[in-house]
């Protein structure tokens, strides 16, 4: 599309410009930009034009971090509409500068192939400007996201300018990030950030995306402690070894979370409904898959965590011993060969594991609560509240109290669990202006309900020991997804941490064959 106005667009601009320059500081200037390259891990050097420190508000707040880069491979794809991957480095929560790219993550491989890539950088927890010799913080939510939703508007406003095409653009982060990244992907030009972000000055242009790739996405805030000791409460009295006053608060989130999950209106891809009841199982079906993808990827798993297999001693399809498969799980065959996750995953070292046939054994049940144990011995769980912690059992503030925050640094609770707790008042409750921050920092809010232009396309990942969140967040976010026809591609992919952009040979496969065609 872009490509058929292009012609027409430049001739109109090189008008607009002339006479606009004065007054349009968000117009991109294609000719002010320098060269660098990468070398990338094959060793290949990928050349590049850097358009960096680009402002993309009028009424910048914060210089250090409300700019982007954009990097232009000098040779761009050869396919008529070329992506924009744009990369967000949040972490934590944090504040976060404009990055170059990188030749280990996915910014250096979208420019080797030949894709353009924006790193806007963004305000966050701990950003401050000096007003009137007093030290204001700039980033409490969501003022980062708005950020990046004004870095979306600079890439379509200025869509002929920019090399790429910026009806497709995707977005991709980890952690915080990640949560960024949903996001950007679901609350798209809805009315609820139109105020602020004109007040910011961005640019008149609507920020919706075509992709979101989200890792290990830390979202859903406002249940995420519920969801959390939902799932990981079987590990109270054993790994997590909890005290007296922490079980109790776990049980007491615990205890809220069926209602909740009920309350999403789920349903499994049969069309079953999903409820707290059906939960595991459901659940339980992406560990499955992941381990059996693993497995039959040459990956090596103790028989010590959960997994029961099926290992067949009489060759492909014959007997073996423990009958067939379990729940949802089918014996591969000899030309089973299933694509995407457990590709590349790290192993688990030679040990005293069984040996599998990668072609004929598999995976028949989990023991879900042992592999939770499992995975809260790898990296020691969060202690209830996971996330809206300050001022229940400790006083410190989580990322999460500090970007709900206020303009003088100070904390804040974004539950009011968490809030009654610490104030010691069963009736206390958030006020309004804390209920719409944490309303649109939450992507499950828009999705499905027509307030938002909710990308077609999602990746999402969350590493199945990555414990800094529950399973049931990510679960719930691409489930979400797809029961609104959304294109999905999810997985908890094995063994893996809390990381991101990893496996890149896969989330490439799975970009190009999201391109249209
Ligand atoms: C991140 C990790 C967390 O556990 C969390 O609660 C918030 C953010 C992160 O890595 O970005």
């Amino acid at each position: 599309m872009k490509l058929r106005f292009a012609a027409g667009a430049l001739l109109l601009l090189a008008g607009t410009v002339a006479s606009a320059a004065a007054n349009d500081s968000l117009r991109f200037n294609p000719d002010s930009f320098t060269r660098g390259s990468l070398t990338m891990p094959d060793g290949s050097n990928v050349p590049y034009k850097a358009y960096e420190g680009i402002f993309y508000v009028t009424n910048v707040e914060d210089s250090t971090y409300q700019t982007l880069n954009i990097y232009v491979p000098e040779t761009l794809a050869n396919i008529p509409r070329v992506p924009i991957l744009l990369r967000t480095y949040v972490g934590g929560y944090a504040a976060s500068t404009a990055k170059t790219p990188s030749p280990a993550d996915a910014t250096g491989r979208a420019l080797s192939e030949g894709y353009v890539v924006c790193i806007p950088g963004s305000r966050g927890s701990n950003s401050t400007i000096e007003r009137n010799g007093a030290t204001v913080y700039t980033g409490m939510a969501p003022n980062g996201l708005l950020d990046l939703k004004a870095a979306v508007r600079y890439l379509r406003y200025n869509d002929a300018l920019i090399p790429g095409d910026s009806e497709l653009i995707f977005t991709d982060g980890t952690s915080a990030g990640g949560a960024m990244s949903s996001l950007l992907g679901a609350t798209a030009n809805a009315r609820d950030y139109e105020s602020d972000l004109k007040k910011m000055g961005a640019a008149d242009a609507t920020d919706n995306v075509f992709a979101a790739i989200c890792y290990c996405p830390i979202t859903d805030l406002n249940h995420a402690d519920m969801e959390y000791e939902w799932l990981y409460g079987c590990t109270n009295t054993g790994v997590r070894n909890l005290s007296e006053a922490q079980i109790a608060i776990s049980n007491e989130l615990a205890a809220e979370c069926p209602a909740y999950i009920n309350s999403l209106g789920l349903t499994m891809k049969d069309g079953t409904p999903l409820t707290a009841d059906n939960y595991k199982d459901y659940l339980k079906g992406f560990l499955l898959e992941s381990a059996h993808r693993a497995l039959q990827e040459g990956c090596v798993i103790p028989d010590t965590i959960g997994f029961t297999f099926y290992q067949d001693k009489s060759g492909p399809m014959g007997g073996g011993p423990g009958g067939g498969p379990g729940r949802g799980m089918r014996p591969g065959g000899k030309d089973f060969k299933p694509a995407g996750d457990g590709r590349q995953a790290p192993s688990f070292g030679p040990g005293n594991a069984p040996r599998f046939n990668k072609t004929s054994d598999f995976v028949t049940a989990l023991d879900l609560d042992r592999y939770l144990s499992y995975v809260a011995s790898v990296t020691p769980l969060k202690t209830p509240p996971a996330f809206d912690q300050m001022g229940v059992l400790i006083d410190t503030p989580s990322p999460e109290n500090n970007v709900f925050g206020n303009e003088k640094g100070e904390a804040a609770n974004f539950t009011d669990f968490s809030l009654q707790h610490r104030l010691h008042n069963p009736s206390a409750k958030l006020n309004k202006e804390m209920v719409r921050h944490v309303e649109v920092m939450n992507p499950m809010n828009f999705i499905g309900t027509g307030k938002s232009t909710v990308a077609p396309n999602w990746y999402i990942r969350h590493g199945a020991k990555d414990r800094d969140t529950s399973f049931l967040v990510p679960v719930n976010l691409a489930t979400k997804l797809q029961n609104d026809g959304k294109n999905v591609d999810f997985a908890l992919p094995w063994n893996r941490p809390h990381s991101g952009d990893y496996n890149l040979d896969d989330l490439f496969r799975w970009i190009k064959a999201t391109l249209p065609r």
